[in-house]
């Protein structure tokens, strides 16, 4: 099967500093994919790459292939064709998506017109209005009617990351880019939101590209990790397996380093 996000030999760079070397792998559809490594490791780096939201001043080599349209050199004309419909992201902090003098509901609504208008060239004011609420309840927020008319300062963490959900949902993406979707949030709301996360791309069978340093979390959701240090690829496979018995004495820091903080979580709990 052609895959829907092929990355082969990416390398980034700032100036002559190397951000990410020599980086390929690819997602088939419906595949689940976890980008992992400490911070600073590239992996904001390289999905922003799939992208083509990489500021300019960051040189690109190498070849993106995403839906079968090379990223890498492309026009703008070309990636907003892409974006929302081929892959959305959410981010680690949703007040970075969402504007903070839109109301929640027309924020959700954008995404659905423009979705619209691209499936069927006309939007009705009744329809967006339908998927909006739909949408809100797939990602399960609580009292639609006042977060519709919330600016996103007037609700929580939690659910400002629900509201990005569902505008990245509103696209219909072949593929979901989560970049530390959970990070800035506290535990439970975490988990709360990790499991609407894996349910959701299970329900539609969207291809999900993970991204975190935490791999506890992304042994939940993935089914294949690659092992990010310094923009180096230095291990990839089976979740079970380069969890289970990782080779790169790197991947061995970071199990063991989890392994212990849940130890010390069962000690305390
Ligand atoms: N605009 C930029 N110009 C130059 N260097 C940058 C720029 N943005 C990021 N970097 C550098 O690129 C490297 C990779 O950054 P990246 O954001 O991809 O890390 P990350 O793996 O996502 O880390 P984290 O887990 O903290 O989010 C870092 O050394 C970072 O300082
Ligand atoms: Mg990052």
């Amino acid at each position: 099967m052609t895959a829907l996000l092929n990355i082969q030999g990416l390398h980034i760079r700032a100036g002559d500093k190397p951000l990410v070397s020599d980086l390929s792998f690819s997602i088939r559809p419906g595949e689940r994919i976890g980008l992992i490594g400490e911070s600073g490791s590239g992996k904001s780096m390289t999905a922003m790459a799939a992208t083509g939201l990489l500021p300019v001043s960051i040189g690109v080599s190498g070849s993106i292939e995403l839906d079968s349209q090379q990223v890498v050199g492309a026009t703008d004309r070309v990636l907003n064709r892409l974006r929302g419909a081929a892959a959305a992201v959410v981010f680690q902090e949703p007040l970075t998506a969402l504007d903070p003098l839109m109301k929640i509901g027309r924020q959700i609504a954008e995404p659905v017109r423009r979705r619209l208008e691209r499936e069927s060239g006309k939007t009705s004011k009744d329809t967006v209005q339908r998927e909006v609420r739909d949408l809100i309840d797939k990602v399960a927020l609580p009292q639609p009617e006042r977060i519709i008319n919330s600016y996103p300062h007037e609700v929580s963490g939690g659910q400002r990351q629900r509201v990005a959900i569902a505008m990245a949902l509103a696209c219909r993406p072949k593929l979901l880019i989560a970049d530390e979707p959970t990070t800035a949030l506290d535990v439970t709301t975490q988990a709360e939101i990790l499991a609407l996360l894996d349910q959701l791309v299970r329900e539609t069978g969207m291809s999900l590209l993970f991204i975190s340093h935490d791999l506890p979390v992304v042994a939940q959701v993935v089914e294949r990790v690659i092992v990010l240090k310094n923009g180096v690829a230095v291990e990839e496979g089976p979740v079970k397996t380069v969890f289970g018995n990782p080779q790169h004495d790197y991947t061995k820091t970071l199990v063991e380093a989890a392994r212990l903080f849940d130890e010390a979580l069962g000690a305390t709990g």
